[in-house]
């Protein structure tokens, strides 16, 4: 069931003639009801929308990440429910903060206090940026879409504060959160094969948009390298929320928990092999690797004894 909040705003930009508006607000409900997993009935409704989207008022479509954007734009799928996820405390106050915030943001508004919108997710590979970002949109009931940088960049040199600009309009049209993944990817490769003057401008391109886009939900800068930001971009964002190495004790209690999912008992070996992985993404692998060896020999175990 689609809430009243949203309903309420729909009804108010037909009330008002705000074709964009609407198509923002429409889209933004198919997006919910896709979120819920109900594909045929967003499908269904995408199709329905067409005709607002060629209103004879002439307002800008709602764009699908087409063209250009495909490239860039990727639909990140929720891998891990928040609260699932092990995060440091303060972590989890702050996302916590930024829901309440969400929840609040008509009143906020209205009160002349804005939310806050610009996150910066930093610490080491495979501790938990991304799929936090993913898992947050889920709890907030709207997709997310991480950016790549590389393809930013690397594709479309040259063009890439054109591409920017797109990336963020796209934000200002659909509630979303915008996953900037990567985003060191600007300050490490300052002077190196790119042109300085180039890397610059996009650097400044960003922070206008940072600045200046209409963010209708969330925009998450990721990076492995926080000491390779620019401290004008790092200003930019409201909030900075750490990513830490997971400790040994969380790693084997991360482990623990997926081995019982896969049905394991975990080997002291493997224990160990937990306790030094250093990050979460290697846990993971290691659990995986270990509930593969498992099936494989349960099904080696079945033909022999047929
Ligand atoms: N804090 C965590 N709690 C539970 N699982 C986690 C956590 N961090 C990472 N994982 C697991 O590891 C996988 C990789 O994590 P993720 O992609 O979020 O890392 P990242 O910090 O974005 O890394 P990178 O800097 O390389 O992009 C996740 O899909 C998840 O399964
Ligand atoms: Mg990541």
């Amino acid at each position: 069931m689609v809430d009243t909040r949203r309903l309420t705003t729909l009804f108010s930009a037909i009330g008002r003639g705000d074709w964009e508006e609407t198509a923002s607000s429409a889209l933004e409900i198919v997006d919910t009801v896709d979120a819920k997993g109900n594909r045929k009935a967003a499908q269904t409704l995408r199709g329905a929308l067409n005709g607002l989207v060629h209103h004879p008022a002439g307002r800008p479509a709602h764009p699908a990440p087409q063209s250009a954007l495909s490239q860039i734009l990727i639909r990140c799928p929720v891998g891990v429910p928040l609260t699932e996820l092990f995060l440091r405390p303060e972590t989890s106050e702050l996302l916590t903060a930024i829901q309440d915030e969400w929840a609040a943001q008509d009143a906020l508004a209205a009160a002349g206090l804005p939310m806050r919108r610009r996150l910066l997710f930093h610490g080491p590979p495979g501790c938990g940026k991304t799929v936090t970002a993913a898992a947050l949109g889920a709890v907030l009931g709207v997709p997310a879409y991480v950016v790549r940088f590389h393809a930013l960049i690397g594709s479309f040199l040259g063009q890439t504060a054109v591409h920017l600009r797109e990336v963020f309009q796209f934000a200002a049209q659909r509630r979303c959160i915008l996953v900037l993944d990567e985003i060191d990817v600007l300050g490490k490769q300052r002077g190196n094969q790119m042109d300085v003057g180039e890397l610059d401008r996009i650097v400044v391109a960003l922070m206008q948009e940072l600045d200046l886009a209409k963010i209708r939900g969330l925009v998450i800068g990721a990076t492995n390298l926080p000491a390779h930001l620019d401290t004008a971009l790092w200003r930019r964002f409201d909030l900075h929320l750490e990513f830490p190495a997971p400790t040994a004790a969380e790693l084997l209690a991360y482990g623990k928990r997926l081995a019982k999912k896969h049905g394991l008992s975990l080997s002291p070996a493997v224990r160990k092999r937990l306790a030094g992985a250093g990050d979460f993404a290697a846990a993971e692998r290691c659990i995986l690797e270990e509930a593969r060896r498992r099936i494989i020999q349960l099904h080696k175990d079945k033909d022999n004894a047929g």
